[in-house]
């Protein structure tokens, strides 16, 4: 694992790696199946993309609970003309109305995609909504939207790798990685 990558004029070194992410995975799944241990229902789990995809894919294998998946992608709210017009770019491909509906994101920053979304979700009259982070910034977010699964913690810093880019690029890095500065 590379202990710094550079793209760009930028420089990146490591700061979550591999292994710790793993671990992270492993717990958040232990955490969910224990939350709906007593829900026979399938979770729809709910990965907004482009950067929720490999901890999507690492979250769902370790999750016992039956499962149904769908993507939605979304326009980032800088260009939103209003709240609650966050544009699906791709819409919502199955009813969530009765599921229980497990949002999956890979970074929290503002909070206002999660906000936003949510309130969306919920005029479609889900069993219920939790949300399910890797990455949270909480003196960015400041718990404006509750989160029920936090992989972990961070301060304002940029970071890549793992899903997360940097103008599209790095997501297949294995570990995560932070500007230095
Ligand atoms: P908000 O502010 O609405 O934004 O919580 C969440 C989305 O912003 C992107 N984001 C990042 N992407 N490194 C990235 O590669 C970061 O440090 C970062 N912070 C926020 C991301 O798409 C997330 O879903
Ligand atoms: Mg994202």
């Amino acid at each position: 694992m590379a202990v710094e990558v550079k793209y760009d004029d930028k420089i990146f070194e490591l700061f979550i790696s591999k292994e710790e992410i793993e671990e992270i995975v492993v717990r958040i799944a232990k955490e969910v199946d224990a939350h709906y241990s007593d829900i026979a229902d399938d979770i729809m789990l709910i990965s907004i993309l482009d950067g929720s995809f490999v901890f999507m894919a690492d979250l769902v294998r370790q999750i016992e609970h039956q499962v149904e998946i769908q993507f939605v992608k979304l326009n980032s709210y800088d260009n939103m003309l209003s709240r609650g017009e966050v544009a699906h770019i791709l819409k919502l491909q199955h009813s969530i109305e009765g599921k229980h509906v497990l949002v999956v994101e890979d970074i929290i920053d503002t909070g206002l995609t999660l906000e936003v979304f949510i309130e969306e979700l919920q005029k479609h009259n889900p069993k219920s909504i939790k949300t399910c982070t890797l990455l949270s910034k909480p003196e960015i977010h400041n718990d404006i939207v509750s989160t029920d699964f936090v992989g972990r913690e961070i301060g304002p810093e940029f970071v890549i790798g793992y899903g997360l880019d940097i103008d599209g690029r790095a997501r297949q890095l294995p570990a995560i990685y932070r500007l230095k500065v």
